[in-house]
C-alpha cells in the first residue's frame, strides 16, 4: 500500500509498504477513505515527541471501511463505514472502564502517561496511523464506530479528534453560568472549543493567537472576540485589563509545545534543548487566570518536562484540568449537536490533498500557508 512515512524532522514522504495485516482476533483492517493533519502532527514532524521513529505512519484521524476483521470481532463486518477515535483503547482496564479511554492501560508499552494513539511515536504504542491506504485497528469491538447515515464524511472525520477535543477542552474549563473565557490558540482545536464552549453556558469568550486569518475565521464561527498576541507588550496584563483587573475565570491552552510568542522560551526549547518545545501559550494562561480560577491544557506537551509557572498556579489556587481527549465518550452528544444543526465541523476544512501530495500537506499546514487551517488527505482509490 501506499502510505505517508516519517524521515526524521521537517521530512515526510510517500512510500509503498506491506499491506496491514490481522495480527490478534480482536483486529480489523481499516480502508482509508479520508484522512485529516492534525496540530499534534506538527509536534512530530518538527521532532518534538520522544521515540518518534523513521519509518512510522502518522495519522491520528481517519474515516474508512472495513476491509477485514478478526475472528473476535463482532461489533463490526466487512463494508461497514467506521470513524476510528485516536485513542486506542480496549474499553475494559481499569482506566476505559471510568471513561478514561485517552489513558488505557492495555494498549502502550509505556502506559504510565499516556494510552496508545494512532501514528504517534512509540512513546504512544507505536501503532502505524490513517494517512495510508490501510491500517490495523486493535480492539476493533470498541473504538471504531459506525457513522450514522445521516453525518457526512466530512462531519464524521472531524470527530475523530479535533472536534471531540475542543470540546473536552470546554467541558475541563467546568465553565459556570456566564463565566469569562479566554482560549490561547485558534487552530481546529481553539476554534472548536471556542464554539463548545457557548454550549456550557460561557458569557464571553475570547481568542487570542498570532494569525489573523485565524482569528478572523473564529470571530464568526465562535463567535468570538479575539486579538492578535503581537499587537500586545503583555498578554497578560491585557487579559487581566479587560476582566477588571481580576482575570479570566477560564483559560485554555489550545496550543501546547509547539506556541510561539517567546524568544525564551524557544531559545530553552528548541535551540538549547532544556524543555520539550515551547510553553509559552501555557505561561500566559497560568499567569493571566483569576485567582481559584481553571486552566484547560489540551494543547499537547512532553512527557519530558517544560518550564511552565507552577508556583504561581500553586498560590492561585487554581485547578488544573489536563488530558488526552476521550473521543469515544463525547461522541453520542456530538452527533446530536451535529443533527440539531449546534455545529457544522466540517466548515472548518480548508485544503485537500491527494495522499500522494502529503509532503505538500505538511508544508501548507505547519508554516500556515494559504489560509489553511485543516487540511485532509485523500488516498487515490477514495
Ligand atoms: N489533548 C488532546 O486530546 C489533543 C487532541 C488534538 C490536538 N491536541 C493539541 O492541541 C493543540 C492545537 O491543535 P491544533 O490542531 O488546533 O493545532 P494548530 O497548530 O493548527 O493550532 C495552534 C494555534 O496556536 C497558535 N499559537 C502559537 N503560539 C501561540 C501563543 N503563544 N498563544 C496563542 N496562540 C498561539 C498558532 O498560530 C496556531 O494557530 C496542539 O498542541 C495539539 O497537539 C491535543
Ligand atoms: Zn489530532
Ligand atoms: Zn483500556
Amino acid at each position: 500500500m501506499r502510505a505517508m512515512t516519517y524521515r526524521g524532522p521537517f521530512r515526510v514522504r510517500v512510500e509503498t509498504k506491506p499491506d496491514p495485516e490481522i495480527l490478534h482476533p480482536n483486529d480489523a483492517i481499516v480502508r482509508v477513505t479520508r484522512a485529516a493533519i492534525c496540530g499534534s502532527d506538527i509536534h512530530l514532524y518538527h521532532g518534538l515527541m520522544a521515540d518518534t521513529r523513521v519509518g512510522q505512519t502518522f495519522g491520528h484521524e481517519f474515516i474508512g471501511v472495513v476491509e477485514e476483521v478478526g475472528p473476535e470481532v463482532d461489533n463490526l463486518k466487512a463494508g461497514d463505514k467506521v470513524l476510528v477515535p485516536f485513542n486506542v483503547c480496549c474499553g475494559t482496564c481499569y482506566f476505559c472502564s471510568r471513561g478514561l479511554y485517552g489513558n488505557c492501560h492495555n494498549t502502550n508499552p509505556n502506559a504510565t502517561a499516556v494510552g496508545g494513539i494512532y501514528g504517534y511515536s512509540h512513546t504512544c504504542g507505536g501503532y502505524d496511523g490513517g494517512q495510508a491506504e490501510y491500517v490495523r485497528v486493535p480492539f476493533a469491538n470498541f473504538g471504531p464506530t459506525i457513522i450514522p447515515d445521516d453525518i457526512d464524511d466530512d462531519d464524521a472525520l472531524m470527530l475523530t479528534d479535533a472536534l471531540p477535543t475542543g470540546y473536552h477542552a470546554a467541558q475541563m474549563g467546568d465553565i459556570q453560568e456566564g463565566q469569562t473565557v479566554v482560549i490561547f490558540g485558534a487552530g481546529p482545536v481553539g476554534i472548536y472549543a471556542a464554539r463548545c464552549a457557548w454550549l456550557m453556558g460561557a458569557g464571553r469568550v475570547i481568542v487570542t493567537d498570532h494569525l489573523d486569518y485565524r482569528l478572523e475565521f473564529v470571530s464568526r464561527y465562535g463567535p468570538a472576540e479575539t486579538i492578535n498576541f503581537t499587537h500586545l507588550k503583555d498578554p497578560v496584563v491585557y487579559f487581566k485589563k479587560i476582566t477588571d483587573f481580576v482575570g479570566p475565570d477560564v483559560c485554555i491552552d489550545a496550543v501546547g509545545c509547539d506556541a510561539s510568542g517567546s524568544m525564551l522560551q524557544a531559545l530553552a526549547g528548541f535551540h538549547l534543548k532544556l524543555q520539550a518545545g515551547n510553553a509559552v501559550a501555557l505561561h500566559w494562561a497560568i499567569n493571566s487566570v483569576r485567582k481559584g480560577g481553571t486552566v484547560v491544557i489540551i494543547g499537547a506537551y512532553g512527557p519530558p518536562y517544560n518550564l511552565v509557572p507552577i508556583g504561581s498556579a500553586m498560590n492561585k489556587g487554581l485547578t488544573i484540568h489536563a488530558n488526552q481527549a476521550p473521543v469515544k465518550r463525547q461522541l453520542p452528544r456530538l452527533f446530536e449537536h451535529i443533527r440539531n444543526g449546534y455545529i457544522k465541523p466540517s466548515e472548518i476544512i480548508t485544503h485537500r490533498f491527494p495522499l500522494e501530495d502529503i509532503a505538500e500537506a505538511y508544508r501548507v499546514f505547519t508554516s500556515k500557508l494559504d489560509g489553511c487551517i485543516k487540511p485532509i488527505v485523500m488516498p487515490t482509490a477514495a
